[in-house]
């Protein structure tokens, strides 16, 4: 909002959208649009066509059935304009399912004081600890997304183009870390034809 851009939140939970109706007054006076709304039905709770949704914070690994995450991305495909965007980011599921997982804490979400790692994974869960350092702990059970199948499926509803960065990284950079912790998929809506031309153009 900061730049302009005209933001809409949504979020499942009441409690999510107080705290970010909260973060926009503090970071810059905003007045924050949110809705309490279920992505799985977004386009019954929010209307209108937007440039880009933006599914950060790890948030699409909540969707345990299959069934459920193709209807997600369809309603995310359908609230984008033509040539929109889908940013969408999940854990490197591959490294835990694989056995190569060491968290570097370089990236987000919760800090470096905060101890969070996997204490069972299979291929249908990934149920994670989070320590914290006044002694509490939390556990999230997830879906272990493998990266591949997330950018099959948003090609699947639709979705021109997928581009996969590891920790903001793209991946044939050299400098680019061997496991990254987070993949950030961008997923292009515009079609473009063989030719070149006619609606998709770029
Ligand atoms: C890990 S939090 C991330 C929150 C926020 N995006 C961020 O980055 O700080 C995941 C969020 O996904 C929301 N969520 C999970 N499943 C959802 C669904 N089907 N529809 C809407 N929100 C959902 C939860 O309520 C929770 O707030």
């Amino acid at each position: 909002m900061n730049e302009g851009f005209e933001v809409v939140s949504v979020d499942g939970s009441a409690t999510m959208l107080a705290k970010a109706f909260e973060n926009g007054l503090e970071h810059g006076g905003h007045i924050l649009r949110t809705v309490l709304a279920d992505w799985r039905w977004l386009n019954r709770d929010v209307h209108g066509e937007f440039d880009a949704i933006i599914c950060l914070g790890n948030s699409f690994t909540h969707l345990f059935s299959e069934h459920d995450r193709r209807k997600t991305l369809a309603e995310f495909y359908a609230m984008l304009k033509h040539d929109g965007v889908l940013v969408l980011d999940q854990r490197n599921y591959d490294a835990i399912l694989d056995g190569d997982y060491e968290s570097s804490h370089t990236y987000y979400y919760c800090g470096k004081a905060v101890d969070a790692g996997p204490e069972h994974v299979d291929e249908g869960l990934a149920r994670f600890r989070y320590g914290f350092p006044d002694g509490s702990v939390y556990h999230l059970n997830m879906f272990p997304l493998r990266k591949e199948y997330t950018r099959r499926l948003m090609q699947e509803v639709g979705f021109q183009r997928v581009e996969t960065y590891g920790d903001f990284q793209k991946s044939d950079q050299e400098d680019g870390p061997d496991t990254p912790d987070f993949f950030v998929h961008v997923a292009e809506k515009l079609y473009v034809d063989d030719e070149g031309d006619g609606q998709g153009e770029r």
